[in-house]
Order: C-alpha cells, then structure tokens, then sequence
C-alpha cells in the first residue's frame, strides 16, 4: 500500500464486519467515515480506531434513504476532500419466515437496506471518484454465500444477495472509464451478532437443524485490507472468505 493518506466509507460500521473492517482499514493507513443508523455503536468503533490514531468520522445515515445517503458523502467530501474507498457492508438479514407468509414490507426493507442501499452508496461515490484528482477510487461489495445458494425461508436475503452480484458486475464495467474499481466480498458464517444462530442450530435444506462452523470475522477484515490495498488497476472481482466446513461446498 501506498503511503499517502487514504479515505474510507464503511457502511454498517457500528458492528460485526463493519467494526473489524473500520479499525483494520486505520490500522493500514485510511482515514474513516463510520456509517450506520445508531450513532452509539458507531461512536464505540470511532474509540477502537482512535487506538490506532487515525482521523474518524461519525456519520449517522440510512443507506435505504436517498438524503441520508446523500449527506454521508456530502460531509465525507467536506470533511477529508476525497474518496478512496466504499465498503457497501450495511445489511440485515431479516426473519427467515415461509415465502407464501411474507409480507410485502418485510420484503421491501431488506431489499431496501441490503440492495437499493448499496446502489444509493455507490452512486454518491461515483459522483465523487469520478472527478476527483488523483481520479477514480474502489468500491468494496459485501455479497454472502447467499449470493451463491439460498438457506431455507430467505427469500429477501437470498434475493437481494445474488442482485449484489449483478451490482458489483455492472459497477465494476461503469466504473472502468473513470478509473473505478469495484469487487465483491462473499463471506460465510463469520462470527457476528448475525452469525450467532450457527452457534446455536439452524434449519438445513433437508429439514433438520444443526450447529454450523463459523470463522473468526478478523480473517474477514484482512480479506477486506487486501482487496483495498491492490492498485486501481488490479481487482479482485470476487473473493469467497467462509467456514471451511459451513455446510456450502458438497451440498451440505
Ligand atoms: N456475518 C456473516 O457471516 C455474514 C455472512 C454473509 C454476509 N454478511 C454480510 O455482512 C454484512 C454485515 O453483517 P454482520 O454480520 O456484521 O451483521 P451486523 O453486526 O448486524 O451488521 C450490520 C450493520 O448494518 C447496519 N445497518 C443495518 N441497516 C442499515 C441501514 N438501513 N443503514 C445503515 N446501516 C445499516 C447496522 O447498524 P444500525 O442497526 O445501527 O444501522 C449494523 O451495524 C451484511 O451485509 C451481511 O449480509 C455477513
């Protein structure tokens, strides 16, 4: 990695995957803006990454909202001047629940968090990235093995997962003639808050439950630190990170 200084925006960055991926990303050099709708959280990470000494910023945004989404980038620019890096990583997951009981709000707020949020986001970087000096920056997908195979009763997940894919594809062609990198982080089972039901048993294909590997969510940072640290003209267009046993590679 170079030494000049670089600016970062992590989506979701007040917990989980966010959180480890922030304070890594200081911990390489990047300057911080921290995202995500409850500003304590994101107050808890900006401590973390103090640690390491790095300017941060705490900006509390919905990434389903287009204002917010707009005022993240606006006070990012305002504040540091350029963009060098998004990590798109806000998500939720949602209930798993029968797709015939589904209601239509349930739907709509996952596909609007984890899909419609990450197009908002990576609109405002472009607009940034594009006419910057140095030009162009990367931007950093979080998919899921749930862009790859569903789990049971996850439609909105599972759908709104496998549309990052196509995302990240069409981001990374656009991005190309203004110097934008764009690749695609699919993580499997790391443990997070939203992991944790590994832990405990969840329900399998074949209709019984059970306690599933999980992986150590720092491993997922280092991933993150990697594909940020290439130079614009490489990419990783894609990089699977997940439990080596998870239930995924041998149908089961
Ligand atoms: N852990 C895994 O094994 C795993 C596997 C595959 C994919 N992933 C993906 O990794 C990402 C992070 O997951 P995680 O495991 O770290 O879970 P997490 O701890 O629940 O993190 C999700 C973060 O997203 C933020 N968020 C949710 N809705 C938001 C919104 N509308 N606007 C802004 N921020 C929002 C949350 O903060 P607020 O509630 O404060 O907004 C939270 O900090 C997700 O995209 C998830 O799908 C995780």
């Amino acid at each position: 990695m170079d030494s000049s200084p670089k600016i970062a925006i992590v989506t979701g960055a007040g917990s989980g995957i966010g959180r480890y991926v922030a304070v890594a990303l200081a911990q390489n050099g990047y300057s911080v803006v921290l995202a995500g709708r409850r500003k304590e959280p994101l107050e808890a990470t900006a401590l973390e990454v103090g640690q390491a000494n790095y300017q941060t910023l705490v900006v509390p945004s919905d990434v389903k909202d287009p204002s917010s989404v707009r005022e993240l980038f606006a006070k990012t620019k305002d504040a540091f001047g350029r963009l060098d890096l998004l990590f798109n990583n806000a998500g939720i997951s949602g209930r798993a629940m029968p797709l015939e009981d589904l209601t239509y709000e349930h739907w709509k707020s996952v596909v609007d968090t984890n899909l419609t949020g990450t197009f908002l986001c990576t609109q405002e970087a472009f607009k940034i990235m594009k006419i910057q000096e140095p030009r162009g920056g990367r931007i950093i997908n979080n998919g899921s093995i749930s862009a790859h195979s569903p789990r049971p009763n996850s439609a909105p997940y599972t759908a709104s997962k496998h549309a990052i894919t196509g995302l990240s594809k069409v981001t990374a062609l656009d991005g190309r003639k203004y110097d934008i990198a764009c690749g695609q982080i699919d993580i499997g089972n790391a443990s997070t808050e939203m992991a944790e039901r590994m832990k405990k048993g969840v329900p399998q294909a074949n209709g019984t439950i059970a306690v599933e590997p999980t992986m150590d969510p720092t491993d997922v940072a280092r991933a993150v630190v990697y594909m940020a640290s290439l130079p614009l003209d490489a990419n990783v267009q894609f990089m699977t990170v997940m439990a080596t046993k998870m239930p995924f590679i041998g149908r089961g």
